[in-house]
């Protein structure tokens, strides 16, 4: 028998497994299988094709469940669309009381879930009761709150319709709460598909949905593979996919929306840095690595994978994490003190195994340490890499198990420089005592979520999303609700008063050679603060409706873009400037604008035929629209949330760095101002497309950008055929986000090209650009990402 001495020695305690009794008696209730939950009823089990549900830590059968079809997904949309007529007309009120019942019914089952999901997923029971579950319960209760005020704090917006929603399986229930408690808040109603891995939490709250008198066909919960999933998202009764999963997955999908009019948001993968100081705690670091990268076996989307170390310390901080890594426990999930339980499927297991082999193959050297290991089941020892070369494959690619790959940095520079080489922006983790250096970096670093010496920390109030290829839109707080709502003027608008295009007439730039007209008359494309030739050496003719030539325009390409986008590149000042000093040059422009009126008035009348009146009254609007953006530049504040105690969570608006902007026909140079401007006053540099057809306002505005300060490089014109521009700047990966209001816009084309970094789209169509729904926040805010700082404080 051990002496207690002994015991105190080693600390070794013994088994402490979490009963699972009352999991195995409901899984025996449904020993026959389970259906899809549609319409608020389960169908019939037997009915059609089944796979069957696993535990990853030692292979039992936990179930059977339907495998769905289109039939069951047309079936569930039906179901959904129907619920959709009075759910979204339920006021506000009546919501949250529903989502408060679901948020009570999950509290009072906390236990039961948490087992349920740690036998199904195999995380450690102490994860998913302590951190899944309640998490879960705090979304319900957090979206119950905005279903009581979208109508107050939101005046206008609107439900989205039926929501088309997949998730993965490594926290198969929060996700499911992620995804399914806005939805309901704003409105909507939901076909939610889960993981083919884990999805019996999922069925799990479709009986809670039930007992708690969620209205029939809120919730529709369809089971099955990916092949169901591409059945939701490509279904025309859905109006909204949310996706997450793979970036690989996320791809597909963008490409496969394409030109649906959709609403999309992805939530992908990740490579995020954890970056150590030399003046941080180092023991709190090495604590810190534990929640990041063994947290969920690494199973995790926002996982501080990749250590980036300063040199100094490098030795030492490894030293500590390989004796911190001889103490953790893998092992039975249901046990309460097992720190990495099973990684998901044996799929998963051998994904991680050919990973850690290739890093070896490359140069890395792999430590694990003896530890015991389970004899069966989908286990995986914690794992540390180091001599890791940058650009290796553990290096780059999300390894998604619990493998940390660690590499080191001389400056804060150089730790900044290899945190952003990634195609990822997910997530950062910064360890440093120094504040200023820790809020230097937190603004440095390209991630949606930044924890300042801490890791892994969520709540439903703070955002959560990815910047570049980890996706787009956010989840979490009123970031994330707006995912799920559109502004009442979501409809088309109706054609502005003002040089009212014949858009099926859009032109076809025929191209002129430019000697065929005297060089003096043709507007030059203007890249970075000059007037520059077109490359191709053509211009076209801009015609006024009765079909005179008023003027010629440059005739751009790819390579122009290329060269606009190269010279916004080198302007990377701009958003680091101050907002006063941005709101300064635009209301220089504004001023200047207003001293050259008659000019731009005179402009518009010969392109587009309006009368005096319109055209006085297009440039007035235009100049107030510029004053108002100005004015804006230094007051479009962020948010500190209310999460955590002892936090503030930093909301900043950040902007996207390099944009594209095609621009409308309608009112074109109040139209070209009205998207301008927003992108500018909050940071952005901007490639501007004009009006095809009549651009010629916009190619006189580059006057008015050399004589308002505005520095070379944050605003290029490019002019020419709408729709290649917007191809090309679609498909440039230095283009971080995309506005297309083009009268030849072809949103299939462009979505479709927009897979490549994932940009955000933001596909206009028509809007009265003269009326108060031309110009607002919701310029500022499709503009803008939010990055979330967590920031500690207190000892
Ligand atoms: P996955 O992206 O294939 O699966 C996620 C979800 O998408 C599942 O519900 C799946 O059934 C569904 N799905 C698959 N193909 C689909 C399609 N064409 N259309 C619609 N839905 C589809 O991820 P998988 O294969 O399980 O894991 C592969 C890798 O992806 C992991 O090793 C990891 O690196 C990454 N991953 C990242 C996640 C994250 O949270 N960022 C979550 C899961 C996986
Ligand atoms: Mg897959």
């Amino acid at each position: 028998m051990a002496l207690i001495k002994d015991i105190l020695q080693t600390m070794e305690y013994g088994p402490s497994p979490e009963s699972n009794e009352h999991v195995i008696a409901w899984l025996g209730q449904h020993e026959g299988g389970f259906g899809h939950f549609i319409d608020g009823k389960f169908t019939d089990p037997s009915a059609g094709a089944s796979f069957e549900v696993t535990s990853p830590a030692n292979g039992a059968k936990l179930a059977r469940v339907a495998r769905g079809t289109a039939d069951d997904v047309d079936r569930a949309v039906t179901a959904a669309t129907r619920a959709f007529k009075s759910w979204s007309k339920l006021a506000g009120h009546e919501r949250a009381r529903h989502l408060y019942a679901l948020a009570r019914h999950i509290q009072k089952r906390e236990r039961f879930l948490a087992v349920l999901e740690s036998m199904d997923n195999g995380k450690p029971i102490r994860e998913s009761r302590d951190i899944d579950i309640p998490l879960v319960a705090r979304h319900f209760y957090h979206h119950a709150g905005w279903a009581e005020l979208i109508e107050s704090e939101l005046p206008g917006y609107q439900p989205v319709g039926v929501c088309g929603q997949v998730i993965p399986w490594n926290f198969p229930l929060l996700m499911l709460a992620w995804k399914i408690a806005p939805a309901l808040a704003a409105g909507n109603t939901v076909v939610l598909k889960p993981a083919e891995q884990t999805p019996l939490t999922a069925l799990a709250f479709a009986e809670i949905c039930r007992e708690a008198g969620l209205p029939d066909g809120v919730v529709n919960i369809v089971t099955g593979e990916g092949e169901t999933g591409a059945a939701l998202v490509g279904h025309p009764g859905v109006a909204k996919v949310a996706f997450t999963g793979s970036t690989e997955v996320g791809r597909i999908i963008r490409r496969t929306t394409a030109g649906s009019g959709k609403k999309l948001s992805l939530e992908l993968g990740g490579k995020s840095p954890f970056i150590v100081f030399e003046d941080a705690d180092l023991d709190s670091a090495v604590e810190g690595l534990v929640d990041a990268i063994w947290f969920n076996q690494g199973e995790v989307c926002c996982a501080g994978s990749r250590l980036l170390v300063q040199e100094g310390i490098a030795e030492k901080c490894y030293a500590k994490l390989r004796a911190r890594m001889a103490t953790l426990r893998v092992g039975d999930p249901l046990d309460k003190s097992t720190d990495i339980g099973a990684v998901v499927s044996t799929e998963q297991l051998e994904r991680i195994g050919a990973l850690v082999a290739k890093g070896r193959q490359e140069g890395a050297e792999v430590f694990q340490p003896s530890i015991p290991m389970p004899a069966k089941g989908c286990f995986f020892p914690p794992t540390l890499m180091t001599g890791v070369e940058p650009a290796s494959t553990v290096a780059t690619v999300e390894i998604f198990g619990p493998v940390l790959v660690a590499m080191t940095f001389r400056t804060p520079d150089e730790a900044v420089a290899l945190a952003n080489n990634t195609r990822f922006g997910l997530a950062a983790s910064i360890w440093s005592e120094n504040i200023n250096r820790s809020l230097d970096l937190a603004a440095r670093v390209k991630a949606g979520v930044v924890w300042i010496n801490a890791t892994n920390l969520f709540d439903a109030a703070a955002g959560f999303g990815g910047y570049r290829e980890s996706g787009f839109g956010r989840e979490g707080g009123l970031e994330g609700l707006y995912e799920y709502l559109v502004p009442g003027h979501g409809k088309p608008a109706k054609s502005a008063k003002t040089g009212k295009p014949q858009l099926n007439a859009a032109p076809s730039p025929t191209a002129i050679a430019a000697s065929a007209e005297p060089i003096d008359r043709t507007a030059k494309l203007y890249i970075g603060g000059k007037q520059a030739r077109p490359d191709s050496g053509y211009s076209y003719a801009v015609t006024n409706p009765s079909g005179k030539t008023v003027g010629l325009a440059g005739l751009g390409n790819r390579k122009d873009i290329r060269n606009a986008v190269e010279a916004a590149a080198k302007a990377g000042s701009w958003g680091a400037a101050t907002g006063h000093n941005r709101a300064q040059i635009l209301y220089y422009i504004a001023e200047n604008l207003s001293a050259r009126a008659a000019e731009f008035e005179a402009r518009l009348r010969a392109m587009t035929g309006a009368s005096a009146k319109d055209a006085a009254e297009e440039v007035a609007t235009t100049i107030r629209r510029a004053f108002f953006y100005a004015g804006f530049a230094d007051k479009y504040d962020g948010a500190v949330h209310a999460t955590k105690s002892r936090h503030v969570t930093l909301a900043m608006n950040e902007p996207f760095g390099i944009m594209g902007i095609v621009c409308p026909d309608e009112t074109p140079l109040l139209g070209f101002v009205s998207l301008l401007m927003p992108a500018l006053a909050v940071g952005n540099r901007v490639v501007a497309v004009p009006s095809a057809r009549y651009p010629l306002a916009a190619t006189d505005f580059y006057q008015l950008l050399d004589t308002s300060d505005v520095p070379a490089g944050v605003v290029s014109i490019v002019t020419g055929e709408t729709a290649s521009l917007a191809k090309t700047l679609a498909e440039h990966d230095e283009v971080a986000a995309l506005w297309d209001f083009g009268s030849t816009t072809d949103a299939a084309t462009i979505e479709a090209a927009s897979a490549g970094n994932l940009k955000p789209v933001w596909i206009g169509g028509s809007r009265d650009w003269t009326s108060s729904d031309g110009q607002g926040r919701e310029f500022l805010r499709r503009a803008t990402q939010v990055k979330n700082i967590w920031v500690p404080y207190g000892e």
